[in-house]
């Protein structure tokens, strides 16, 4: 999709459509809807008036000037009540608008950051027009490439334009609307590496993506690991998971180089089981389809290190993605077996379908040979925090508050919501084994918190946080810009982190 920025008016702008916002607190045009207004004739006036249209959150009204100066149509757009309003309920707002005119089937539409007078809340006009494209982008996000019937019924939106009259901040709207399609593309791309089925997603095909990332951005270079490669340097815990499957593992390692040289980097890790049938420990049938989205933790470090690298962050950066499918099969690891890590440690494997700290246990040991700042790691890790913390919220688990409150931080500005679980002694008890020097399982009580337990044992004193994305990377209900399936979560909330992190500050 085409997202511009024109200098110009929106009522005078010859458009599809162009959205007319409303508070729920309004009865009269207000803001830019005046001018809407009197170039649709007084249709907007009228339809308050009459009350068919409220202003609540996400409501629209199409309506249709008889003889359009401007804009063909207008868009009402209910931003819900004053004193309720942020940027996630204006992204969810926006998200809905976007929708309405891919249903009406029109290719085109237009809006401006004035959303008239919001006492004691006002964002900037760049923050205004990183949520637009944020949520109309995202809003619009449909995986088709598989559809071979009925094509013609599949609708897209081609352009939206950003309308503003102001010469004294087009250049600023232009470079926001810019680094937001930037992110947002790359939720997309995470989107779209996610819902690839598991045979079109291969460890091979998600290395050749991260190869194709390598060859085609400035700073960037991917070097892939093969089974042998790791045998030589004793990835045994990874090698172990992968050995049911016939498809062979691959390590990524993407690098990105956008600060000094020397600085030491951040490595974001990410899990990358492009299927997980839980291998002997077998999962059951229903559902497990969804397990081709085991990969999202993988996906997500890698369209934030895309995005980080097009945005030209000033920081140094190394993406690690373990990929492998867990399978049963007669060369399977097994319940019972030990592996020893790449560290040196043992561990015992209770079940083969824990096995995410497995190949993390040994990427993260990798992840020390670069001295991070810090390591961040996503994961769809466990079924134990979608029941502490449901669907939409990611569990954080790490070893450094001030990484921590780093990582809360971008969260709470992307709405890509993380709840701290505690990582105390007494979980790390329980992941100790009696034949090895620990378990890949501690059984049900608190499963995402020992799931972490292990994974701390693996990152030395580094400052570590490890997010435990099982519950938001798919999603099972449309939200207003995150259709159900993948949501391409982590992306946002890496990129605000990356945008922010102290030496790399726009
Ligand atoms: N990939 C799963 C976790 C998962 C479950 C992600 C549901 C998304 C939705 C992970 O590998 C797994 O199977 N974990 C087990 C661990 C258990 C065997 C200790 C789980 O959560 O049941
Ligand atoms: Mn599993
Ligand atoms: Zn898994």
């Amino acid at each position: 999709m085409n997202i511009l920025v024109k200098k110009g008016t929106l009522a005078y702008h010859a458009a599809e459509v162009a959205l007319s916002f409303h508070f729920e607190e309004e009865k009269v045009p207000a803001g830019i809807s005046v001018s809407l207004d009197e170039a649709g004739g007084g249709l907007i006036t009228e339809a308050l008036s009459r009350g068919d249209f409220k202003g609540k959150h996400a409501e629209t009204a199409v309506l249709y000037p008889v003889k359009p100066s401007g804009p063909k149509r207008i868009i009402m757009l209910g931003l819900g009540k004053k004193g309720e309003f942020n940027l996630e309920k204006f992204r969810g707002a926006m998200a809905r608008a976007a929708q309405q005119v891919r249903s009406l089937s029109v290719k085109q539409f237009a809006a401006s950051v004035d959303l008239g007078e919001m006492p004691g809340q006002d964002y900037s006009p760049e923050a205004i027009v990183e949520a637009m494209v944020e949520a109309v982008v995202l809003g619009l996000y449909q995986f088709v490439i598989f559809k071979t019937v009925d094509q013609d019924n599949i609708k897209e939106v081609d352009e939206f334009v950003i309308v503003d009259d102001r010469d004294s901040v087009l250049k600023q709207l232009k470079k926001a609307a810019k680094t937001a399609g930037i992110i947002a593309a790359g939720v997309c791309y995470a989107r779209d590496l996610v819902s690839h089925p598991a045979n079109e997603m291969t460890p091979k095909d998600l290395a050749y993506e991260a190869l194709n990332l390598g060859a085609s951005l400035k700073g960037m270079n991917t070097v892939v690991l093969d089974s042998k490669e790791m045998q030589d340097m004793g990835m045994n815990a990874l090698l172990g998971v992968a050995r049911g499957s016939d498809e062979p593992p691959k390590f990524i390692i993407i690098d990105y180089r956008g600060g000094k040289r020397g600085e030491l980097p951040i490595v974001l890790a990410g899990k990358g089981l492009t299927f997980d049938s839980g291998g002997i420990s077998l999962k059951p049938a229903e559902k497990m389809d969804e397990m081709k989205s085991d990969m999202a933790g993988a996906a997500a470090v890698m369209a934030a290190i895309k995005v980080a690298a097009e945005l030209a962050l000033p920081l140094n950066l190394v993406a690690l993605v373990p990929a492998v499918e867990n399978l049963p099969s007669g060369k399977a690891y097994k319940p019972g077996d030990i592996l020893k890590t790449l560290s040196g440690l043992t561990v015992e494997v209770v079940n083969t379908d824990a096995e995410g700290r497995l190949i993390l246990a040994d990427a993260l040991y990798y992840a020390q040979r670069y001295k991070p700042a810090a390591i961040i790691d996503l994961a769809t890790l466990t079924g134990a925090c979608v029941v502490a913390l449901g669907e939409r919220v990611s569990g954080m688990m790490g070893n450094n508050d001030e990484l921590k409150a780093k990582v809360r931080a971008a969260a709470e500005a992307t709405a890509e919501k993380v709840w701290e679980l505690p990582l105390w002694e007494e979980y790390k008890e329980m992941i100790k084994s009696d034949v090895a020097d620990y378990k890949n399982s501690g059984g049900r009580p608190a499963g995402a918190i020992t799931a972490a337990a292990l994974l701390s044992k693996f990152v030395g004193d580094i400052p570590w946080v490890h997010l435990d994305i099982a519950g938001p990377a798919w999603g099972t209900k449309d939200l207003p810009y995150i259709p159900k399936g993948a949501s391409g979560v982590g992306v946002r909330l890496l990129v605000r982190l990356l945008r922010d992190w102290p030496a790399g500050k726009e």
